[in-house]
């Protein structure tokens, strides 16, 4: 909280960047901004996991992560963030010495190839500069006599959606065993996603994302037919063993204690993304980011990446400002944006409506960001953001 005896001589010219006045928002990429109904599951007297509600709980947690899927996935929930349920996903499906490519174009998707390399792998590298989109056929044909490959759908740091659905379909043409593992941290319930479709054998999320949910939970799902390529007794991991896991909670139960009350507030949040169909939820969220994305390119601010996610704006800020002076700017004003990560730290800055925001939070992210580039020297037209953000979330 700011401290409001900090600014006693404070006039209305200093309006509209005094902090106390604002509405602190999150409009980052992670961690989201969470219904205040889902904050106060957290708040109840605490739940047991091994207590039939606590059972009850998991297993509605767990379906409902299946339909947020859209495809008849089995979910794992893990007590971890994303990463975790990643490298669970890893270690229970690679047996050791085995060939992993990962393919890589940002901070994000390069995660994996390192923890590929770190656990021992045999990791082989294929990317794309950051802000490009991968080559279908390029990590085709780099996946041709692997094992598994990493992919990741939509790049947190760069704002690129991977075209997930070419990149499987190339890759299975050529390798029909491979094992493909998707990290959908940011796109699972923002962007469209068809694993069953499109060939994808495990999607991984983490609640702090498109769920709208506090930190702290992983989600691995995993396909019908993966499940019977889960090593048993993996030596690579014992808390992230998912077969173990995934036996455990198909049964209603984790083998350790779970962050139950995360899982309580997880299965309320749930309930508000599948009052509608995913391909409603899917169209709204890409409208909200597209607004975002027309704001941004009114002030001279465009994407940064060709194929653009709905997950975050990642916008390139016109010469003379940097995408640290922005997201510095917004949080003097109280919004926590994000600028690039190391090393584009000055190349952009990144805004999302990920979690619990609708498209009117698109257009005040609009109006904040003409306020802050106006402060920030930038000449701008007051109403052109709002205008083109409007325009872009208007439904044909
Ligand atoms: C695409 C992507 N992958 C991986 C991660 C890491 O997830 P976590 O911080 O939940 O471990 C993030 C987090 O922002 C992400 O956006």
């Amino acid at each position: 909280m700011t401290d409001t005896a900090a600014r006693p001589g404070l006039t209305t010219a200093d309006l509209p960047a005094y902090l106390p006045l604002n509405r602190e928002r999150l409009i980052a990429p992670g961690p989201v901004e969470v219904d205040p109904r889902v904050l106060l599951e957290l708040a109840q007297p605490q739940m047991h996991h091994r207590a039939a509600a606590g059972i009850e709980k998991l297993m509605e947690a767990r379906a409902k992560l299946t339909q947020l899927l859209g495809d008849p996935y089995d979910a794992v929930i893990t007590t971890s963030s994303g990463t975790g349920a990643f490298e669970g996903a890893l270690v229970s499906l690679v047996p050791e010495g085995a060939k992993v490519v990962n393919a890589q174009a940002g901070k994000f998707s390069e995660r994996w190839g390192e923890m590929a390399g770190r656990l021992g792998y045999d990791a082989h590298i294929v990317a794309k500069p950051w802000g490009e989109v991968l080559d279908p056929q390029e990590v085709a044909d780099a996946a041709r006599d692997a094992h598994t490959l990493l992919i990741t759908h939509s790049e947190t740091s760069t704002g690129a959606l991977h075209d997930l659905a070419a990149i499987s379909a190339a890759a299975r043409a050529q390798n029909p065993d491979l094992i493909i593992i998707a990290d959908c941290i940011t796109s699972y319930g923002v962007a469209e996603l068809r694993p069953a479709a499109w060939g994808v054998d495990v999607i991984v999320s983490g609640s702090q994302k498109g769920t709208a949910t506090p930190p702290g939970l992983g989600f691995v799902l995993f396909s019908p037919e993966i499940q019977t390529r889960l090593i048993r007794n993996t030596p690579r991991g014992f808390y992230l063993d998912m077969h173990r896991e995934l036996t455990g909670q198909k049964a209603g139960s984790t083998p350790q204690t779970p962050a139950i009350n995360l899982i309580y507030a997880l299965s309320l949040s749930l309930e508000r993304l599948l009052c509608v169909p995913l391909d409603v939820l899917w169209a709204e969220k890409r409208r909200q980011a597209d607004a975002l994305i027309a704001a941004g390119t009114a002030l001279g601010a465009p994407a940064w990446a060709p194929r653009t996610s709905p997950a975050v704006a990642v916008l390139t800020p016109p010469a003379g400002i940097t995408g640290r002076q922005v997201s510095a700017r917004l949080a003097e004003m109280g919004q926590r944006a994000l600028p690039g990560q190391a090393p584009h730290e000055d190349t952009v800055f990144r805004v999302s409506t990920m979690g619990y925001a609708d498209r009117y939070d698109a257009l005040a992210i609009a109006g904040i960001l003409e306020e802050a580039f106006a402060s920030l020297g930038v000449s701008v037209k007051r109403g052109a953001a709002v205008q083109a953000a409007w325009a872009a979330l208007q439904v044909n």
